[in-house]
């Protein structure tokens, strides 16, 4: 799909289930490199990375089958043997996470060769925060033509400190850890519940770890992991998307599935704004009557903050509330690429610093041809179009794609006049 066409200015109405998380799932896949059984992962959404991390796993010797949502892998024959032949080139590049196979492979095999992830369109995203803090496990690093050769002839369990709690360094770190010899403790670690679902996951298959959902994790190192089964939970940026495009448009949803307990700084932001949000059984009933009203800052910090992935979807809303708002990205230092977008389609925005925005909410904004760059503020630019009175086009739908499994489905059935080419 490159393209999305969105007749917007209606309001929102229906329900839709949301997908399983993206970012829960592909370091579960990583972990089940650690396990000598199969594992079963339910729930598992269909989206690019998740192929190239069905693909990379299989080069390292990993069998896998995917029937529908479920995903099956099988990771007995992981060996040295499969890991020297390198990894499929273009799966490593095209997916950021497959730094994520560092922990597991040194947990698996006790070595990696890896290539620099890179950076991408919202920040540098270096990896120095992951490097220093495996070091600590007893894991050496060259520097290689090709990228990044780690090595541990044994890997020891360490105190670590993270100044920066990184998401991605503290899953490397839980993934060498759960197969070190003796204690971790990792202080500062992420608290995002994607760390916790990947501990879930590890602990049912045999890990020993402390600590779960809090900034102190202690792990015992385990020798053997079995295979388990195991359901990722819905997609809490993806839900919060939804609330957001209900958010700008109006109207009355349910978002089934949606993972409310790991929403609560998104929905309060909502509910502060002036929708109306319950937890139903089946997942977060949203409703919004009348016109919002700005929250006047929204400020991100890690979990259980404000989200930085759920600061582009906002950014519409903010633009059609009423009053203004600043807002301060904290975690990203490039994560504003949609402002001249959102000012083409008449918003009232504007970027004072890398770091800062301010909004004052306008009555409407107007269909336009807009580009997506990245996959969040992307899935902004829909919201947008879904809003905008008249036609919206969205290039560069790739990006969206990556996070999204079907944007397009998702809003139709929310009543959206929306289709991708
Ligand atoms: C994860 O990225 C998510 N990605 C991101 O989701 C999410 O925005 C981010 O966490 C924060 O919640 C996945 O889970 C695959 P970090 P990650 O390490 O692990 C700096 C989305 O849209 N840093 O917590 O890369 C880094 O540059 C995405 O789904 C270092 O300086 O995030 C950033 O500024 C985008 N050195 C900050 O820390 C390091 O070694 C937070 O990064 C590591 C990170």
């Amino acid at each position: 799909m490159d393209s999305i066409y969105i007749h917007g200015g209606i309001t929102l109405q229906g329900q839709v289930r949301v997908q399983g998380s993206k970012n829960a799932v592909l370091p579960v896949m990583a972990a089940t490199l650690l396990t000598e059984g199969t594992s079963i992962i339910r729930n598992c959404p269909r989206l690019k990375d998740v192929y190239h991390m069905q693909t990379l796993l299989e080069s390292l010797g990993c069998v896998t089958a995917r029937d529908k949502e479920t995903l099956k892998i099988r990771a007995t024959d992981v060996d040295i043997l499969h890991a020297s032949k390198g990894m499929p080139e273009d799966a490593v590049r095209g997916m950021r996470s497959s730094i994520i196979l560092l922990g597991a492979l040194l947990g698996r095999l006790g070595e990696v060769r890896v290539e620099y992830p890179g950076g991408c369109v919202i920040g540098e995203r270096p990896i120095d925060i992951h490097i220093e803090a495996l070091k600590k496990l007893n894991v050496h690093f060259e520097e290689k033509s090709y990228g990044l050769y780690a090595y541990s002839s044994e890997l020891r369990g360490a105190e670590i400190g993270l100044a920066v709690p990184s998401v991605g360094a503290t899953e490397n770190l839980i993934l060498a850890a759960v197969r070190a010899l003796g204690t971790t403790v990792i202080r500062g670690a992420a608290r995002e519940p994607e760390i916790a679902t990947l501990c879930e996951y590890l602990a049912a298959c045999g890990a020993d770890i402390t600590g779960i959902g809090s900034s102190t994790l202690v792990i015992q190192g385990t020798k053997e992991l079995a295979g388990t089964d195991f359901e990722i939970p819905g997609d809490r940026i993806v839900a919060g998307t939804y609330l957001c495009a209900c958010m700008a448009t109006g109207g009355e949803v349910l978002l089934k599935e949606a993972p409310i307990r790991q929403m609560q700084e998104t929905i309060l932001t909502a509910e502060r704004m002036g929708a109306v949000c319950q937890k139903t059984k089946e997942g977060l009933y949203v409703q919004v009557e009348e016109r919002l009203q700005s929250p006047q800052k929204l400020i991100t910090a890690p979990y259980p903050g404000f989200p930085t992935d759920m600061q582009s979807p906002f950014l519409p809303v903010l633009a059609l509330a009423e009053g203004e708002c600043f807002v301060e990205e904290n975690i990203f230092e490039n994560r504003f690429h949609i402002v001249p977008y959102l000012e083409a389609m008449g918003a009232d925005i504007r970027q004072i610093d890398a770091r800062h925005v301010r909004v004052r909410g306008t009555e409407e904004l107007t269909g336009s041809p807009v580009s997506a760059k990245e996959l969040r503020g992307g899935a902004a630019l829909v919201i947008a179009g879904v809003a905008a009175r008249g036609e919206t086009v969205v290039d560069g739908c790739k990006f969206i794609e990556r996070g999204y499994e079907n944007i397009c489905r998702d809003l139709r059935e929310l009543g959206v006049r929306i289709y991708g080419v």
